[in-house]
């Protein structure tokens, strides 16, 4: 039986019909500890990446400021190699803890987890924990760049409504939000879904939407895309 291991759901989007297997959350309280040891700290999978990005920014310690206001748990963050223009969870990751389908278990150091833009060799491998390596900074300094970050997400991106966040991966060396910008598509609808007005690459549903909405939205968009600039935009989203 297929099984599927959901984060935080911020990424993903789920056919219609749903998904024909077993979906696992790790949000017993094993896969939420926080174990420090100096500035090093283990991380359950299922921690929420947004609470504690804000809490080490808070209490000075840095290293998550970049991360202000992404929607994940830790694992889901390491297994998509979260991040912006401010950084990316892959920075902080020294070692990552999996569980194989098979059952077995596996420490893999950084170098073995193949983090690249939006993605990593990990595919099937199931992310339970991570140690991580922050450092100690002056709290004033933790806490404004960590309010900095949030506060340009904010006006850029419709943080209030309902998204997957970015639809598709920048293309090597442009911006996919510009782009379909610049084809005229913000605010296009498909039914309950359309392009965001705030930031392009984000599609947002209102409370009528199915996931078919979204799913003519990405083509209209990919095929707009193409025909005025020549480029194929990939998703970033995961669909199930
Ligand atoms: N732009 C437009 N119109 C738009 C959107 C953007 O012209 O509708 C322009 C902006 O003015 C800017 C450029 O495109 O000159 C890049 O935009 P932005 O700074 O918003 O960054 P992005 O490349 O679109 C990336 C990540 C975001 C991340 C931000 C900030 C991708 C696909 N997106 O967006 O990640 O939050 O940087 O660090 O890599 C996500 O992955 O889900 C996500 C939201």
């Amino acid at each position: 039986m297929p099984v599927k291991v959901l984060g935080a759901g911020a990424n993903v989007l789920i056919r219609d019909d749903g998904f024909d297997g077993v979906v696992v959350r790790l949000d017993q309280p094993g896969f939420r500890r926080e174990t420090w040891s100096g500035d090093e700290v283990e991380v359950g999978g299922g921690v929420n990446l947004m609470s504690f990005s804000k809490s080490c920014s808070e209490n000075g310690i840095s290293g998550l400021e970049g991360l202000a206001g992404i929607p994940a748990t830790i694992g889901g963050a390491i297994r998509m190699n979260a991040g912006g223009h401010n950084g990316e969870i892959k920075d902080v990751v020294s070692e990552v803890e999996v569980v194989h389908t098979s059952g077995s278990r596996e420490r893999l150091n950084r170098d073995q987890v193949g983090f690249d833009y939006r993605r990593t060799d990990l595919k099937d491998r199931i992310v339970v924990g991570a140690r991580l390596s922050l450092r100690r900074d002056d709290p004033q300094k933790t806490r404004l760049r960590y309010a900095e970050n949030f506060g340009q997400k904010r006006r850029t991106q419709p943080m209030a409504e309902r998204s997957a966040g970015c639809v598709f991966k920048n293309p090597p060396g442009r911006s996919a939000g510009a782009l379909i910008d610049q084809a005229g598509l913000k605010g296009t609808v498909c039914g309950g879904a359309r392009v965001s007005a705030r930031h392009a690459n984000f599609i947002v549903a209102d409370s009528t939407a199915t996931s078919s909405d979204v799913l003519r939205l990405i083509d209209l968009i990919r095929d707009r895309v193409a025909l005025i600039f020549g480029t194929v935009l990939r998703t970033e989203i995961e669909i199930w």
